[in-house]
């Protein structure tokens, strides 16, 4: 952790819910009733799980206890794609408030609904999000992810909203504009994917600002995931908490899991709304606390789009609770989907991300682009040289991260180094991988 000369982060006695520091068997009590009660509302209200629990020969009835829920079938992105759009809701449209959708670049998206009552309990669980992260009621909170159908700018924005801070509703892009309402409007939190910071901060410097200086304290940072590496470069240059947060459309959006600033070892489940299992992406079975697989996450409270035994794709392992009783996600270390294969190596871009910002003279803009010469796949990881260094310091960085990432993934690289500002930029998730093949 870096030593970060800001705000103290740590909660001030009696600022915490009740129910963050309850013991592990109201926790669970909770989460029984709950759990019922969300598998009669699916099977009651939604055909499909109907049909799912029927074709499994489980009733929600058959739940006696937590552990039960590996005998209920799970769900899959492709079981909503089936539904579109709204044939996973569980209550009359008419009671829907609002739907988001997913931000999938390929097929159909899935929608996801949310009634009055959900959308209350999102704006709560991102209020108890933004504290844990180390915001507190009266701030100034610059959102800087995107509104719309993507879940992040209005669920930050709700949340924010909710514990009582003054909210700049920014959005992504227009990055100048973004140095400009941070300088003026003097923000101490900002809500923003980890890769658009790094484009804001390298704004700040375009501007002669120094990002040292600015009034940030907290960054609550998602939707695409990071390193610790990153959470180093990016805390060391904004002189800020950076804290990791993590959520889904499908689920509910950000704020499923928070990082708690006071630790930051792994994002804190929020466990009296969802119910978290790890399973071996292979076979789908169910792997014990601390074995490594794919989150699949059961919502507790949801009423407009209840989701069971939901398969995240999300590659993690939970963690025993530490500032709270909830338990932790392990930092992501990507998706399934993300993963490259080459020459037969597994690969994730968060490998190379924590490699690539071990070389002083190369950026942390960076993407894996995948091509194929002589019916071989090749890996080359597009960055940059960092302004201040020189070419030659640049392609001895180069060659050193090619000879690291051999050393510790075991595959050959190439790595190709652009001028400062070459590499592309997003204002919101990057996209790390490019496939040419
Ligand atoms: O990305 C919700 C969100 C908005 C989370 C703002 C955090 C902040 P989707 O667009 O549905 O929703 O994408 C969800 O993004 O399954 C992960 O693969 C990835 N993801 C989200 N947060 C993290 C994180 C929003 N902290 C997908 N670390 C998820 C790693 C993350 N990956």
């Amino acid at each position: 952790m870096q030593d970060v000369d800001v705000r103290d982060v740590t909660p001030a006695p009696g600022t915490l819910e009740p129910i963050e520091t309850a013991s592990r068997d109201e926790l669970t009590a909770l989460q029984l009733v709950r759990l019922r009660a969300t598998l009669h509302h699916a099977y009651a209200s939604v055909p499909h799980y109907r049909a799912a629990f029927d074709a499994a020969g489980v009733k929600p009835g058959d739940l006696s206890e937590l552990s039960d829920i590996s005998r209920f079938p799970m769900t899959t992105k492709d079981d909503l794609r089936a539904n579109y759009p709204f044939g996973m809701f569980a209550v009359p449209r008419e009671r829907i408030a609002r739907v988001h959708a997913s931000s999938g670049t390929t097929g159909r998206p899935t929608v996801a609904g949310y009634t009055a009552a959900d959308i209350d309990t999102w704006a709560a669980l991102m209020a108890r999000s933004i504290r844990a992260a180390g915001g507190r009621p009266g701030d100034v909170v610059h959102v800087a992810y995107g509104y719309g159908l993507f879940t992040g700018g209005l669920g930050a924005h709700y949340g924010a909203e909710r514990l009582g801070c003054t909210v700049v509703p920014v959005s992504g892009g227009m990055t100048e504009r973004q140095v400009t309402l941070i300088r003026d409007l003097r923000p101490d939190v900002i809500m923003v994917t980890p890769s658009y910071l790094l484009a804001i901060l390298d704004e700040m410097i375009r501007q002669g600002l120094d990002p040292r200086e600015t009034s940030l304290q907290v960054g609550i940072l998602g939707a695409e995931p990071w390193t610790e590496d990153m959470r180093a470069e990016l805390e060391t240059r904004l002189d800020m908490h950076a804290v990791d947060v993590y959520g889904l459309s499908e689920v509910m959006g950000p704020g499923v899991a928070n990082e708690c600033a006071e630790t930051k070892d792994g994002l804190t489940i929020w466990e009296d709304h969802f119910y978290p299992e790890i399973v071996d992406p292979r076979t789908g079975a169910v792997l014990p606390d601390g074995e490594r697989g794919e989150l699949v996450l059961t919502s507790l409270t949801k009423e407009a789009m209840p989701v069971i035994r939901y398969r995240t794709r999300d590659l993690t392992r939970l963690l025993p609770g530490t500032a709270r009783t909830m338990r932790r996600l392990e930092r992501l270390t990507g998706r399934s989907d993300d993963m490259m294969i080459v020459r037969g190596v597994n690969v994730f871009p968060t490998q190379i991300e924590e490699l690539l910002l071990r070389e002083p003279a190369l950026s942390p803009h960076f993407q894996c682009v995948l091509s194929r010469h002589d019916r071989l796949d090749v890996l080359t990881v597009r960055t940059e040289r960092r302004p201040d260094a020189t070419p030659e310091t640049a392609a001895a960085g180069a060659a050193a991260l090619a000879h690291s990432v051999k050393g510790s993934i075991g595959v050959a690289i190439r790595v190709e180094v652009l001028e400062p500002g070459a590499v592309e930029r997003s204002a919101g998730k990057m996209r790390r991988v490019v496939d040419e093949r």
